[in-house]
C-alpha cells in the first residue's frame, strides 16, 4: 500500500462537504456536555476532578468535561507504559505498521466527526478542521511508509571479516511523553505519538488542556485500529502541573512537544540533567515576507493575507513581519487592509465564515496589549478592535484581523504573538529585506514574492528558516504537509534539526545499535 495524499479532497467537491458538516456538527451537538475519562492501562480513569472544555465561539456552551489525570496517578502510568512497550517494541515492525495504517483508514473514515469537534473546541473554521484530520491520517502514513521503506531501519553494514556480519538497527529508547498544542490539535498529537508509536516506543500524550475532546478522538482511532493497552495513554491536567510533573518522572525516556519557545526552553533544560534524553522541540515562529519590486503584487497580497489570518493567526507558521519594497508599499498595504477588513470573522461552523475566534480570554488581552504599543509606537492600518458579536456569540473570543505599520526593531516584530496581527515595514534593497528577515531569534518559515529568479534563488540559500516558499498565493509562509514540506525549525524555532512531515522524523524517535555476529 502506498501513500497517498488526501489533502484533494477538500477541493473535491465543496457542496457534498458542507453538507456532511452540517450533518456531522448536529450529531456532535447531540453529544454535548458529556463526562470523559483519562485513558490509562486501556481504561477509562475517572478522577472526579474535572477539566471543561468550552466553545471559544459560545463560552457558555460546555462541551466536555474530562477527568483530571492527578500528578499522583503519573508514577502507574509511566510503569503501565514501561511493561506495555516490552511487548510493542518486541512487536515486529511490520505489524505496527499495520496497526498505524489502520488508524490512519479509521481518523479518514470518521473525519467529518473528528472536525465537527475541531470547529467547536478550538474555533477552526471547517475547512481548517478538515484540513487538519486529513493531515493527521496522512501523517500516520507517512510515517509508516519511512518504517516501510527503512525495512524497519535494519541495515546491513561493512565487513571486517569474511565470517562476521553486522547490522545497524534503530531500537526504541522506551517511553515517550508527547505534548501537544492546541492549534492543530488533532494532527500534532497524532504525528508526533505516530512517530514515536511506529519507533516501538510507549507513548504518554498530554493534549494541551484547551483541545482534550480533540485527543479524546485520537485515543479511540488508535486503540479500535489495535494498539495494544498501555502502549498509548492519555492524561488530562494543565501544563504548568501535569506536563511538567510528566517531563521530569525518571521513567520517561524522551519527550517530544509542539508549542511556545519558554516551556520548550524549560523542557530542553529539564532532560539535560542526569542522563541525556531525547528532546524533539518544534516552537514558535516570527515568520517573515518579502515583497519585492517586481512581486506580483495580487498573489502577494492572498498570500500574506492567508498566512497572517487564517486559523486567526495561531499556526507556529502564520506570518507576522511583512517587508515590502519601497515602491509597493502604499499599494501593498491597502490592499492587505482592504482584505483584513472584509474577512468574514464569526461562527466557525458556518460555511461563509473565513475565521473564528481565537482561543481564550487571555489571548484576547494579548490582542488588546499589542494593538495598544502599535497605536502608540505605529499606527493601526486596519482591524485594531475586539470584535462584539451578537447572539449566542456576544461572550465569544473574536478579534478582528490586524495590519499594523511597525518599525523593524519593535517588540511586536520580535516576539510570537499568536495572534491575527501582522506589522509591516519598508525596505529597499533586497540585502536589507534578507538582513532585516534574519535578525530574529526565530526561523521557522519565511516568504518572498518575486519575479526575479536570481533574487528567489538568494533567498533560498540566504535565508534562515527551516521552510522557505516563493511566490505562493495559497499561504506566503503556511500550509506545510506530510511527505511535501519537512516542518523544521531553525534557530530558537525548534532543537530538533529533523522536522515533523519530513523523511527522517521516525528515526529520531530510535536510537542505534550495531550487532556484529560472528
Ligand atoms: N501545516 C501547518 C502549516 O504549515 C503547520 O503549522 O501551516
Amino acid at each position: 500500500m502506498s501513500f497517498r495524499i488526501t489533502y484533494s479532497v477538500l477541493e473535491a467537491d465543496l457542496s457534498t462537504l458542507h453538507a456532511q458538516f452540517d450533518e456531522a456538527l448536529r450529531a456532535v451537538r447531540e453529544m454535548l456536555g458529556a463526562r470523559l475519562p483519562s485513558w490509562i492501562a486501556g481504561e477509562a480513569y475517572e478522577s472526579g476532578a474535572l477539566l471543561e472544555s468550552r466553545n471559544p465561539a459560545r463560552p457558555d456552551e460546555l462541551l466536555a468535561s474530562f477527568h483530571r489525570t492527578p500528578v499522583s496517578e503519573l508514577d502507574r502510568v509511566v510503569r503501565v507504559a514501561r511493561e506495555a512497550q516490552r511487548a510493542w517494541g518486541a512487536t515486529p515492525w511490520e505489524e505496527r505498521v499495520r496497526i498505524l495504517r489502520r488508524a490512519a483508514e479509521l481518523i479518514s473514515e470518521r473525519r467529518m466527526e473528528l472536525a465537527a469537534r475541531m470547529t467547536l473546541e478550538v474555533g477552526k473554521s471547517r475547512l481548517e478542521s478538515l484540513g487538519d484530520v486529513e493531515e493527521s491520517a496522512d501523517l500516520l502514513r507517512y510515517y509508516a511508509r519511512q518504517l516501510e521503506e527503512a525495512e524497519g531501519f535494519r541495515r546491513p553494514m561493512a565487513r571486517l571479516s569474511p565470517n562476521e556480519d553486522t547490522l545497524s538497527v534503530l531500537r526504541p529508547y522506551g517511553v515517550f511523553a508527547v505534548l501537544s498544542p492546541f492549534n492543530f490539535p488533532l494532527a500534532l498529537a497524532a504525528g508526533m505519538s505516530a512517530g514515536a508509536l511506529l519507533g516501538g516506543n510507549a507513548v504518554i500524550l498530554k493534549p494541551s488542556e484547551e483541545t482534550p475532546w480533540c485527543a479524546e478522538g485520537l485515543y479511540h482511532a488508535l486503540a479500535d485500529a489495535g494498539l495494544p493497552p498501555g502502549v498509548f495513554q492519555v492524561v488530562h491536567g494543565e501544563g504548568e502541573s501535569l506536563g511538567a510533573a510528566l517531563v521530569r518522572h525518571p521513567g520517561v525516556d524522551g519527550v517530544s512537544f509542539t508549542g511556545s519557545q519558554a516551556v520548550g526552553m524549560d523542557i530542553h533544560r529539564q532532560l539535560s540533567t542526569g542522563r541525556v534524553r531525547p528532546c524533539l522541540l518544534e516552537l514558535g515562529g516570527k515568520n517573515a515576507a518579502i515583497i519585492c519590486r517586481d512581486a506580483d503584487l495580487e498573489a502577494a497580497i492572498e498570500g500574506c493575507f492567508r498566512s497572517a489570518f487564517g486559523l486567526s493567526g495561531q499556526k507556529c507558521s502564520a506570518l507576522s513581519r511583512i517587508y515590502v519594497h519601497e515602491s509597493l508599499l502604499n499599494d501593498f498595504t491597502d490592499g492587505l487592509a482592504l482584505k483584513a477588513l472584509d474577512a468574514r470573522v464569526g461562527d466557525p461552523s458556518l460555511a461563509s465564515v473565513f475565521t473564528g475566534p481565537v482561543i481564550n480570554a487571555a489571548a484576547v488581552q494579548r490582542f488588546e496589549r499589542a494593538v495598544d504599543e502599535a497605536r502608540r509606537d505605529g499606527a493601526v492600518i486596519a482591524g485594531g478592535e475586539r470584535l462584539r458579536l451578537e447572539g449566542g456569540l456576544a461572550r465569544g473570543h473574536f478579534v478582528a484581523p490586524t495590519v499594523a505599520a511597525l518599525s523593524h526593531g519593535h517588540r511586536l516584530m520580535r516576539e510570537e504573538l499568536f495572534l491575527p496581527f501582522v506589522g509591516v515595514t519598508r525596505f529597499r534593497t533586497l540585502d536589507e529585506a534578507l538582513r532585516l528577515a534574519n535578525d530574529c531569534d526565530y526561523g521557522l518559515t519565511a516568504g518572498i514574492f518575486s519575479r526575479n529568479a536570481e533574487d528567489v534563488e538568494r533567498f533560498m540559500s540566504e535565508a534562515e528558516a527551516g521552510v522557505l516558499y516563493a511566490n505562493r498565493r495559497t499561504g506566503a509562509t503556511t500550509g506545510a504537509w506530510p511527505g511535501v514540506q519537512s516542518f523544521c525549525g531553525w534557530k530558537a524555532s525548534g532543537a530538533s534539526g529533523k522536522g515533523g512531515c519530513g523523511p527522517y522524523y521516525v528515526s529520531q524517535f530510535m536510537r542505534e545499535q550495531a550487532q556484529t555476529r560472528m
